[in-house]
């Protein structure tokens, strides 16, 4: 006999990338879907990791992390935010950005909390919030720029909200939030009783001599707030799903505490070679130019299209307006580029929670020049 079970997800949503990747297999079209690159990450830090993963770095790991690697991000994070971040009190590595932003939304979240997401959103805010019973409130960023008018945001927020989160460079829309969102932002949130959650997992894929305005750099701000990150999109590696947050020591208490139950610690052999590895700065200050270069080569190659590119300032996503070529629904669009044209994207409107639409398309551009080449030739006949 089945029970009957009472979801506490009951909206059985199957996530975009799955359906997306399926209707890409099955029309054996390239795949400029998903965020991941189609390149390896480098010789360096394999070699690091080959050479831990013999020295029998193989057993469980400091439920925070591995100190070393802690020191090393601290330093970075320091040198680059001009922060004073202490690896002892503020640092917790997880199982990929995704663990840290469960940990978080689970220490913090009661049932009937309000938590205001900047929409479009990363695919597991929602569910997470949801899981612990709060209520999710979109602030909706709309096409083609996507810009927060603070005012109105100022609305969302009620007593019952306890968590903001915002996403700097943004996926889906490679938009990043300036100095001035950040000021204002700080002061909205100032003497209430709101905890800020940056999601900085691009912080390094940042275009056109940008500044990265993580919440590191407004020490006011930094009092309630908490950075996260990935170690996949920095070193290309998105599967190993290694992350880390950063918060005031009185937070990420509260993080550890859930963080210590639900996964104690990750991967020790990875935190050994990247403590290791992180040393030597050159490979991810690079990345900014490494990844810009790409996305003016994909742009360039994708002239002859119909496919209009709106402004992309980070990230590894390029969205393109397609509203001259077709009223198809973006999801009814992607699936007849991948059939007709051979190359699967990413519909936009899954990422909004009222799947609101621009007639937009999410192309993610970490992928070599040759098969960048190859699907602009194929969407230049559309
Ligand atoms: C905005 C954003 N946050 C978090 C993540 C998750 O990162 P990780 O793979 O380290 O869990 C992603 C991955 O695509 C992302 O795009």
């Amino acid at each position: 006999m089945k029970l009957s079970i009472q979801s506490k997800l009951p909206d059985d949503v199957t996530s975009i990338f799955a359906v997306m990747a399926k209707i890409c297999n099955d029309a054996h079209a390239i795949n400029l879907g998903q965020g991941f690159p189609n390149f390896d990450c480098a010789d360096g830090l394999k070699d690091k990791i080959e050479e831990y993963l013999r020295a029998g770095k193989n057993q469980y790991c400091a439920m925070p992390g591995l100190f070393a690697l802690r020191e090393v991000l601290a330093n970075k994070v320091n040198a680059a935010y001009d922060s004073s971040v202490n690896p002892e009190a503020e640092i917790t590595i997880s199982a990929g950005a995704t663990q840290a932003i469960s940990n978080i939304i689970t220490a913090f979240v009661k049932p009937k909390d309000e938590v205001i997401i900047l929409e479009p959103a990363y695919d597991s805010y929602k569910p997470s919030i949801e899981l612990c019973g709060g209520v999710v409130v979109p602030y909706i960023l709309k096409a083609p720029e996507f810009l927060v008018d603070w005012d109105a945001f100022e609305e969302c927020i009620s007593d019952k909200t306890r968590l903001i989160i915002i996403n700097t460079p943004h996926n889906p829309i490679g938009k990043t939030l300036k100095q001035h969102d950040m000021e204002a932002l700080q002061e909205l949130v100032q003497g209430k009783n709101i905890i800020v959650l940056s999601d900085e997992v691009y912080e390094h894929l940042i275009y056109d001599k940008q500044v990265h305005q993580s919440i590191l750099r407004f020490p006011k701000l930094y009092e309630q707030a908490i950075a996260v990150y990935s170690f996949g999109k920095t070193f290309h590696s998105t599967g190993w799903k290694l992350g880390y947050s950063i918060a005031p020591d009185y937070i990420t208490k509260e993080i550890r505490k859930v963080h210590q139950w639900n996964v104690f610690s990750v991967n020790s052999f990875l935190q050994y070679a990247l403590a290791d590895y992180m040393s030597d700065p050159e490979p991810y200050l690079g990345l900014g130019k490494f990844y810009q270069e790409k996305r003016d080569f994909f742009n360039e190659a994708m002239k002859d299209s119909k496919l209009r590119p709106l402004a992309c300032e980070g990230t590894y996503f390029q969205l393109f307006d397609y509203s001259e070529l077709s009223d198809e629904d973006d999801l009814e669009m992607a699936t007849r580029l991948t059939r007709e044209y051979g190359v699967a994207s990413i519909p936009v409107s899954p990422f909004y929670s009222d799947r609101s639409q621009g007639k937009v398309l999410r192309f993610c551009f970490a992928k070599t020049e040759d098969l960048l080449s190859q699907a602009a030739e194929k969407l230049s006949g559309i």
